[in-house]
């Protein structure tokens, strides 16, 4: 597929399925020669820099954000919204001109999603979303590799492209939020079923909802090859028959002051494998968490237990981004800061 004029990737939904799929068989690509131990090949970033404009905490994404980047001999500049005047009240539009002025990439990790619209608005360099409020692509990229690794094994380490998994199935157990979204407008369209329960009021918002069910089996803009989608109240109807259980924090960053609530409302909602077993998930069913991990949205046993496939889907952050750098700063050959080859 043509990445031609793509300069931001802000959420899988502005991608087409043959573009996401052809991302995570790239990243399976560089998963294999960063494995290798050769060094790279060239360095196609030397001489460039990361602007990482970052207002939450961060582990997986920094580290492997920063990582990836000098893989390619480029230079990482993390940005913390304090240290920068932004702390101070300096507007995001000022910001993102003069930060996109200086340097060749900006990956941003922020609060509501405009903020990193607006950052791709006024930014000159492209813009990456390292999470917001409402999306979390990187992450979503990250588990859709996962997935291929554990379930087309073959398919993941040949060069052709990737087969859809039109019999999977993965069941989300939580709240309506970045994670779920970003998986919303992408598993169905790779053939993936998806079924989601999340407590009422805790449902993803309405125009992710919208998209998710067009593009999904019997929508409206939906296909034969598509995955189907339910949404539910009933984290036990979620995962009748699923391969993959997949949760995240009942608290995001941003959230902290309605901790006393939340954990209230997310009662019932904690993955076991009793809850399991009751549900009728399939018996070999996996167990995916984009991490960190709170104890009471998942217990223990499942969490470090042989189903958890959650510290591949961590390391696999970093393959995954540097499938998008690959993509940002070489295949596009529009962009205006792109590396011409
Ligand atoms: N999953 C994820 O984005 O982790 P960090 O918050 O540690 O970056
Ligand atoms: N939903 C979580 C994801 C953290 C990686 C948050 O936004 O805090």
């Amino acid at each position: 597929p043509s990445f031609h004029g793509v300069n931001k990737f802000l959420t899988l939904r502005d991608f087409s399925p043959e573009q996401i799929l052809h991302l995570v068989q790239k990243a399976l690509t560089i998963k294999n020669q960063v494995k290798s131990g050769l060094p790279p090949p060239s360095q196609p970033f030397a001489g460039r820099t990361l602007g990482m404009v970052f207002s939450k905490r961060s582990t997986r994404t920094r580290v492997s954000c920063e990582s990836g980047w000098a893989w390619y001999g480029g230079h990482p500049m993390f940005l913390g919204a304090n240290d920068i005047q932004v702390g101070g009240g300096e507007p995001w539009k000022d910001t993102s001109i003069i930060v996109g002025s200086m340097v060749d990439c900006v990956l941003a990790r922020l609060g509501e999603h405009e903020e990193v619209e607006t950052l791709a608005q006024y930014s000159a360099a492209p813009v990456i979303n390292g999470l917001t409020a409402k999306f979390h692509p990187l992450q979503i990229l990250a588990d859709i590799m996962t997935i291929y690794e554990s379930y087309a094994p073959t398919s993941s380490t040949s060069n052709g492209p990737l087969v859809p998994l039109n019999n999977l199935k993965v069941a989300w157990v939580g709240d309506g939020n970045n994670i779920l979204n970003d998986l919303m407008v992408s598993l169905p369209r790779i053939g993936i079923s998806l079924a989601a329960a999340t407590p009422k009021g805790y449902e993803s918002p309405e125009d992710v909802v919208e998209f998710a069910r067009q593009h999904s089996k019997g929508g409206s803009r939906g296909n034969g090859q598509m995955g189907t989608l339910t949404l539910t109240h009933d984290p036990l109807e979620a995962i009748h028959d699923a391969d993959v259980l997949v949760t995240d924090t009942w608290i995001s960053m941003g959230q902290e002051t309605e901790k006393a609530k939340r954990l209230k409302d997310f009662a019932g909602y904690q993955i076991t494998e009793a809850m399991a077993r009751q549900g009728g998930a399939k018996a070999d069913w996996k167990f995916m968490h984009c991490l960190p991990r709170k104890s009471e949205e998942v217990d223990e046993e499942v969490f470090y237990g042989p189903r958890s496939i959650v510290w591949q889907e961590g390391e696999n952050r970093k393959y995954t981004v540097m499938a998008v750098y690959e993509m940002i700063m070489i295949d596009v050959s529009s962009s205006f800061k792109s590396i011409r080859q």
